[in-house]
């Protein structure tokens, strides 16, 4: 079932996602060879306390931390730990979300280590872009798979795979609620978007193929075949004029 907003609760899901989008580019900001993917949750964690705000992963189905970090083949949902230090050429996806005023808000970027490869540079390029695509698309009127098929479309015409195995969502008093929002699909089907439906969008590209498999630590998963992966993320609402992005542009993001 999907729970459409008023707009006063888009308008409390914007503040909430402006915070996310600070805290992240914050986070992002520090990344650097040398430091730690558990640096960056203690830092996390300590922004979320000065905003205020009840980080909205740490304890969700028992996930240990605030923060997902996914270093290079890892897709998404990596777990910080203080063994693991970020090394010049590496990428690291930041997933991130907050709960204010009992709202949600919920994103994610993926930010070179350094100087990376050419090759590196690009799928971040077109993971960010393809992210683009898909909100460009969430225009009141055209259909859920819209979403979906903008994206598939955009990274496939440049020879990169859609993750299958994990899809943005619906969000809102919950982090994932109705409609599920695949990065793939046909155009044309599923429920017709409407004002106030809040939505995660947040595509997961391989260089090469689509499969991904999952660590023993029960979180983290990482493509089948070492190629590297890039996670990008927004909420957004359907407003009558077209997508909102939630939270608002912030620089890094
Ligand atoms: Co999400």
């Amino acid at each position: 079932m999907i729970i459409y907003k008023s707009r006063d609760e888009i308008e409390t899901m914007d503040r909430c996602n402006r915070v996310v989008a600070q805290i992240l580019a914050e986070v992002a900001g520090r990344v650097d060879a040398g430091v730690t993917t558990a640096d960056l949750d203690r830092l996390a964690e300590r922004l979320c306390r000065e905003a205020g705000v009840k980080p909205a992963f740490k304890g969700y189905r028992g996930y240990p931390c605030v923060l997902c970090t996914s270093v290079n083949e890892e897709v998404v949902h990596g777990i910080p730990s203080s063994k693991k230090a970020l090394k010049e050429g590496d990428i690291v996806g930041l997933d991130f979300g907050v709960v204010l005023g009992g709202y949600y808000g919920d994103a994610a970027v993926t930010v070179p280590v350094g100087r990376i490869s050419r090759e590196a540079e690009e799928l971040l390029r077109v993971t960010r872009e393809s992210l683009l695509a898909g909100i460009a698309a969430a225009r009141p009127g055209r259909r859920l798979s819209d979403i979906s098929a903008a994206v598939q479309g955009y990274v496939e015409a440049r020879g990169y795979s859609v993750v299958r195995d994990f899809v943005g969502h619906g969000i809102g008093t919950s982090l994932h609620e109705d409609p599920q929002v695949p990065n793939y699909g046909v155009p044309g089907t599923g429920p017709v978007l409407k004002e106030g439906l809040a939505l995660a969008i947040e595509p997961m590209v391989n260089i090469g193929g689509p499969e991904v498999r999952i660590h023993s630590d029960g979180w983290t998963a990482s493509t089948v075949d070492g190629s590297l992966s890039a996670h990008f993320e927004r909420s957004i609402a359907i407003t009558g004029d077209g997508p909102l992005v939630l939270g608002g542009d912030v620089e890094g993001l």
